[in-house]
């Protein structure tokens, strides 16, 4: 059973059945695709469901739209698409990952838990949509070859919310050097060596 007290606190009864029917269907298919490190299956909710969680915070009525980039096993689409009602916040979630397998899994969890997400199954730079409120991503890639990819894609956005890990300020550091960013950026409640980046604007030095 899924014991959290960030989701006991912030979710209802069903969301958090929802949650615990993605964490079985992941698992499940953790056996045979690599969506989650083995070694993290157990911490999960803590390392992967919260963590993701934590970002709906940064967003409001306007974000409409909203395009999780590398979204591997749906982190964190999946989880912010499933928690939002319980926010007040009635966005669409868009999914894009490459790899065939997992949007395979994707497209079965999409259909198994009831949700409405769209999954586009290429490249992001290849999206035929260009336009969304706001890109989230995590643990895709460093933040210049992110913005690098974002202006190659041509995909239009008002915010991004990028989750970074410790390396966070050599990237932010090395990106500097070749983007104007306009941004903030707040601890992680699940690892004090972490930070959420909220991006209001970047463009090229
Ligand atoms: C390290 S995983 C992170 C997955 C997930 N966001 C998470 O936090 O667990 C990065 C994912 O990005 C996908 N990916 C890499 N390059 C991509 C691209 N250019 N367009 C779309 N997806 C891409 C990979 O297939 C992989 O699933």
């Amino acid at each position: 059973m899924i014991r959290s007290n960030y989701f006991d606190k912030s979710v209802s009864r069903e969301t958090l059945g929802k949650i615990l029917k993605y964490h079985e269907f992941l698992i499940e298919s953790n056996k045979k695709l690599s969506l989650i490190s083995k070694s993290t299956e157990k911490e999960a909710i803590e390392r992967h469901y919260v963590d993701c969680a934590q970002i709906i915070k940064y967003l409001d009525k306007t974000d409409k739209s909203i395009l999780d980039i590398g979204s591997g096993a749906g982190l964190p689409g999946i989880i912010l698409d499933i928690i939002k009602k319980d926010h007040n916040l009635n966005f669409s979630t868009h999914l894009v990952e490459k790899s065939p397998k997992k949007s395979n899994f994707l497209k079965k969890a999409n259909s198994f838990l009831d949700l409405d997400i769209k999954i586009h199954n290429c490249d992001v730079k290849q999206m035929e949509i260009k336009n969304f409120t706001t890109l989230v991503s995590r643990a895709f890639k460093p933040m210049k070859e992110f913005f690098n990819i974002i202006n190659q894609s041509q995909i239009k956005f008002k915010k991004i919310i990028l989750m970074k890990g410790e390396k966070f300020m050599d990237e932010f550091i090395e990106a500097k050097k070749y983007f104007e960013i306009n941004c903030e950026y707040h601890e992680s409640i699940t690892n004090p060596g972490s930070k959420v980046f909220v991006i209001k604007g970047v463009s090229k030095n």
